[in-house]
């Protein structure tokens, strides 16, 4: 059974007024979503917002149980966090890794993550590339060679469709017994995600990408056993409440939360993330793959165009850049058409940039929520752009 595109779109306000092909960056939130935020603020303002969090407790848990079963995890094993970088750094940070120790990533890691490991001190090896731009297996093998203390894969990058085999590297990494963290921010929402099979001990999502949900708030797992073994950089009286014999840090994902939160974005998450059960990953994945390979195909033709993108499998991220035209050009005249595109330098993706001589590429990237229609739109703007 396919998406009923139409529908959907008819239930998300955005849609009628911008061609968004900036999912990767932001999608574009269901009324639903939107309805379920606005209802809790105004609840906040006419009753207190304390008192209007205490009513919705039993919703936000939901959410998280939701969120669990997204990712084929136990509701104590997932924190609402402030977004991929914010859960992302809580675990790492809670590892206490030492200056010096080793710590591996694919090429294709994300900035931020590779912002933390430098400014903690440690030693970053780049796992090299395979001949389709993903992360070498044999390679990887080769370095899990008792001395890391860490192995960091971004599952699918932000400067390209490539999506890495990050069950494969979890297999590696399992068997050595390395700590294996995710960053999913390009993956959770737009293929089925199953933690378990992955292998990894941390998985860091945004709410506001393919979840479609709002900014601000993001989702983390954190494997039971491995919860045990991390110990926040600071806590609070959430996440360490004191007892009698003082601080105790609470048990599974909860201890890297913070007290204070916003349960108006949880809401909208859990939404989110219910619309994307009820539609079902599969079918979420197996439309972004016709959306994003018909895009291609179509930026093939155009005179100019040159497709970045690497791997085997691909996300519904489509790279690229147009000769002669910078990409912040190319991005802000399509904007004034009402054509949302993503663009990237180098600082997101830095190791991958440099490895292939890139220094900035442009992101079209699609959701099930795209039409032939638009992208056939989007083709013929920078087509005239480039004439
Ligand atoms: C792969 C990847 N990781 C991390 C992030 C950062 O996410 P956040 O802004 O939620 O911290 C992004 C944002 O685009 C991303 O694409």
């Amino acid at each position: 059974m396919t998406i009923d595109v139409a529908r959907l779109r008819a239930g998300t306000p955005g849609t009628d007024r911008v061609l968004h092909l900036n999912h990767a960056g932001s999608s574009l939130m269901a009324a639903a979503t939107l309805q379920a935020i606005e209802a809790q603020l105004r609840r906040e303002a006419e009753g207190g917002s304390m008192e209007a969090g205490g009513a919705v407790a039993a919703q936000v848990e939901q959410a998280r149980a939701d969120i669990a079963t997204l990712l084929g995890a136990d509701p104590d094993e997932i924190a609402f966090t402030g977004g991929v970088s914010d859960g992302w750094g809580r675990a790492f940070a809670a590892l206490r890794l030492r200056p010096g120790d080793k710590v591996l990533v694919g090429r294709t890691e994300w900035g931020g993550n590779l912002a933390c490991l430098e400014r903690a001190g440690l030693v970053v090896e780049a796992v090299p590339a395979d001949e389709h731009g993903q992360i070498s297996l044999e390679a990887l093998a080769r370095k899990l060679d008792g001395q890391v203390r860490l192995v960091a894969l971004t599952w699918a990058p932000a400067n390209g469709g490539l999506i890495q085999p990050a069950a494969a590297v979890g297999r590696l990494v399992r068997a050595a017994g390395v700590p294996y963290f995710i960053d999913a921010a390009q993956v959770v929402g737009q293929m089925p995600v199953d933690v378990r099979e992955v292998g990894c001990d941390v998985l860091a999502a945004p709410a506001r990408k393919h979840l479609r949900g709002p900014r601000g708030v993001g989702l983390l797992y954190v494997r039971r056993d491995f919860a045990d073994r991390l110990d926040p950089a600071f806590v609070d009286t959430h996440s360490a409440p004191i007892g009698p014999d003082g601080a105790v840090l609470r048990a599974g994902a909860r201890r890297l939360e913070s007290a204070e939160s916003a349960p108006a974005l949880r809401l909208g998450l859990g939404v989110a993330v219910r619309q994307a059960l009820d539609l079902g990953l599969d079918r979420i994945r197996a439309t972004i793959v016709q959306r994003a390979d018909g895009l291609r195909a179509r930026l093939a033709a155009v005179p100019g165009v040159r497709l970045q993108d690497l791997g085997v499998e691909r996300s519904g991220l489509v790279a690229f850049t147009l000769d002669g035209r910078s990409g912040a050009e190319v991005q802000a005249t399509l904007a004034t058409q009402g054509i949302n595109l993503g663009f990237n330098g180098r600082a997101y993706t830095p190791l991958d940039m440099d490895a292939r001589g890139l220094t900035e590429v442009l992101r079209a990237s699609v959701s099930y929520l795209t039409t032939e229609a638009e992208l056939d739109r989007f083709v013929a703007a920078l087509t005239a752009l480039g004439a």
